[in-house]
């Protein structure tokens, strides 16, 4: 199949969570089933740096030429190069305007346009099909910056030469962000009148790209079943959940993978000392080299907790904040890695600032800081108030670190909470109420537990051992895609 990713974050040139690592590693996997896949990004300011650092030679693939829509016209430039460490083509969508700027979903200052950065990116990816000589089977688009796609598909690009035999994939990976915008933001689309419906891209008076994903593509899967179930209720459904039940036919969940050569701790090359399940020592290394770069006392018997995380509402630290220092009292250690709103950013360095000797906090983001939390810690918090499906926890339980969980979306899905009887299967702690106390318990629990040595290693070993890779997911793509053609 030749099968054409759309997506706004590729890890590792320009990533903000875990969108980036899925479209940066699930192409690898599907190219390997032997498909031939083509990856669509904007040419960000921060994809140019990657590709300067890291001494990669970028190619014009196609000069500059204006794409008209509605009463817009902007340049679109189409760069080439391959996905690091693939032989999977990446197109590079090229408009300084829109792309070049400090942060990926920064605008310009006073300038409010994601609507119409993303509508341009997606009509790029159809002109760059179109100049590129690119006929794609499936065009697979990923979350709303993409969603535009399986509409523009279904308004009329059918009867186009390219697309013609064209089917649809859209895949939510956060069903929260939908790209909605004033009404007056349709004409940005580009998008016949007729769209501006109910059952099309119109939403409560909105304009809601996500909603034309889902009702236009020809199938739409989402990050774990378990947050597939849950968002076709209303209290996870974001004001879409009608939607999707009504589409639910065509709508599936499919777990993500992680690129285990990325993630790999018996060759990480950010990590002082490697190691794998049943030799740890490389871990004992890890930890006592975090704790120095942390400037922590190195501690063995007290367990050290990590958390790498965007800060938002979404990832639960609310619960977090009022306990952090009672957990640093029972006898933890804590280590956080993040970035996001100030309420959380100040919160913890606040919280850092008052126990120096136990808690150290780093605001930013720095992918190798990252893999060394997740292999010098024992325990990684995810405190979700929803998750799609979570990477971090998958990274920490292949790394030996045991994840506390909030029992939501793909997290329930992934970690089994020990609960004193079910030692040959679990690998991690959980809890299921949005409480602060409920947090605690469980993080009280994996550090009472942590303890016991010789149920540690099991624990360990269960996460350490279980496959996380893509090759299951990717198939279950496949047969996603092959639906997508039949119908
Ligand atoms: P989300 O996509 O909702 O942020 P995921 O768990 O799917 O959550 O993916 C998060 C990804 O982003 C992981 O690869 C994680 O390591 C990375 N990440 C998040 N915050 C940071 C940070 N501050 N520094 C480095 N990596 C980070
Ligand atoms: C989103 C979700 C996260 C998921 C990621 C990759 O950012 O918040 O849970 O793992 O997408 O699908």
């Amino acid at each position: 199949m030749r099968i054409v990713f759309a997506t706004s974050e590729v890890s590792p040139i320009a990533k903000t969570g875990g969108l980036g690592d899925v479209c940066g590693s699930l192409p690898k996997e599907l190219r390997k089933l032997g498909h031939d896949v083509v990856v669509f990004m904007p040419f960000y300011r921060q994809a140019r740096q990657y590709f300067e650092r890291e001494g990669v030679a970028v190619e014009s693939a196609h000069p500059p030429v204006p794409i008209v829509w509605a009463n817009w016209a902007a340049q679109a430039g189409f760069h080439r190069t391959l996905l690091p460490g693939s032989d999977v083509p990446l197109i590079l969508v090229e408009n300084d305007y829109f792309f070049d700027r400090e942060h990926i979903y920064s605008t310009h200052a006073g300038a409010d346009d994601f609507l119409l950065r993303y509508a341009f990116f997606c009509r790029a990816v159809v002109l760059g099909c179109q100049l590129l000589g690119i006929e794609p089977d499936i065009l697979h688009a990923h979350d709303w910056h993409a969603a535009l796609l399986p509409v523009y598909l279904h308004s009329g690009l059918r009867g186009s030469e390219t697309f013609r035999a064209t089917r649809s994939v859209f895949t939510i990976h956060n069903l929260n962000y939908q790209g909605a915008a004033g009404p007056d933001a349709f004409a940005l689309t580009g998008l016949h009148s007729r769209y501006w419906a109910g059952d099309a891209v119109e939403h409560f008076g909105t304009v809601n790209p996500m909603k034309g994903g889902i009702i236009f593509a020809d199938q739409v899967t989402t990050v774990s079943p378990n947050y597939a179930r849950e968002i076709q209720t209303p209290v996870h459904g974001a004001g879409l959940d009608g939607v999707l039940r009504a589409v639910s036919y065509k709508f599936s969940g499919v777990l993500n993978g992680i690129d285990s050569d990325e993630w790999d701790p018996s060759s990480d090359p950010h990590l002082e000392a490697n190691f794998e399940a049943g030799k740890l020592h490389g871990k004992t290394v890890s930890k006592r080299m975090l704790a120095k770069e942390a400037r922590l006392k190195y501690k063995a018997k007290t367990p050290l907790i990590g958390v790498v995380s965007r800060l938002v509402d979404q990832k639960g630290f609310q619960l977090l904040l009022p306990i952090l220092s009672k957990l640093l009292k029972a006898g933890a250690q804590a280590v956080v890695l993040g970035s996001g709103e100030n309420y959380y950013e100040e919160g913890f360095a606040q919280i850092a600032a008052q126990n120096p000797e136990s808690c150290s906090v780093w605001l930013g983001f720095d992918n190798e800081l990252a893999h060394r939390i997740y292999a010098g810690c024992d325990l990684l918090l995810m405190p979700s108030m929803y998750e799609p499906c979570g990477l971090n926890q998958m990274y920490a339980l292949r790394y030996g670190t045991l994840p506390v969980v909030r029992m939501t979306g793909g997290l329930a899905d992934t970690v089994v909470p020990y609960d004193g009887t079910n030692r040959e299967i679990a690998n991690g702690f959980g809890f299921v109420d949005p409480a602060s106390e409920d947090l605690y318990f469980a993080t009280w629990a994996g550090m009472l537990n942590y303890k016991d040595s010789r149920l540690w290693k099991t624990l360990q070993t269960n996460g350490m051992q279980h496959d996380f890779s893509w090759s299951r997911s990717a198939r279950q793509y496949e047969a996603t895609y092959e639906r997508a053609l039949k119908g």
